[in-house]
């Protein structure tokens, strides 16, 4: 698959199904222990995702191997993070979220770097 946008975006969208879903699990069991899970699948996964997906479709000069690298961490990092929250906040241990997080941080300054490489510059306003 060449179209980093689109990777952005469909792992987006399977984030986003997923963490409906576990929503509505939660709301059925009444049980909202487990919500920063579900809160961090939804922002990280899907939000960041598709902001990702539209910064790199709007500047093409970024989508090089490091844009590639950037969506590994970050969506290692996702998937990581959303059971390992679970897994923290039902008392079994934190280290799974603790490995996502820190992924998740390398992944934003992975983007940091790519952002300052790839300054476009401002279109003219009307
Ligand atoms: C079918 C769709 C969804 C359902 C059924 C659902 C359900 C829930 C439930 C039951 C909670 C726990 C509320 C509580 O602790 O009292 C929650 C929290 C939350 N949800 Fe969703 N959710 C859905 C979609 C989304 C989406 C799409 C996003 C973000 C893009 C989102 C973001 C959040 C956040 C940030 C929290 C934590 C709020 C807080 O701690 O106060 N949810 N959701
Ligand atoms: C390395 C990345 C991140 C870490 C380690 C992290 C950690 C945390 C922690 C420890 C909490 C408190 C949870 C609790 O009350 O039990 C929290 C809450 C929250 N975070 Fe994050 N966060 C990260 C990234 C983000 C990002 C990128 C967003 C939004 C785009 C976000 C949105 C929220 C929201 C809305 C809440 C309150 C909802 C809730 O408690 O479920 N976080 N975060």
């Amino acid at each position: 698959m060449k179209n980093l946008p689109f990777a952005f975006l469909a792992f987006g969208v399977a984030c986003v199904i997923v963490g409906m879903a576990y929503g509505i699990h939660m709301a059925v069991e009444q049980n909202f222990a487990t919500a920063p899970a579900h809160a961090h699948l939804n922002l990280l996964g899907f939000v960041l995702s598709a902001i990702f997906a539209f910064y790199y479709h709007l500047v093409p000069s970024a989508q090089g191997r490091l844009g590639w690298i950037h969506f590994v961490v970050h969506a290692v990092a996702v998937v990581l993070m959303f059971p390992g929250i679970i897994l923290a906040d039902t008392g079994h241990g934190d280290e799974l979220a603790k490995a996502g997080s820190v992924l998740a941080i390398i992944a934003m300054l992975i983007f940091a770097w790519i952002l300052l490489r790839n300054r476009v510059p401002q279109t003219a306003r009307a």
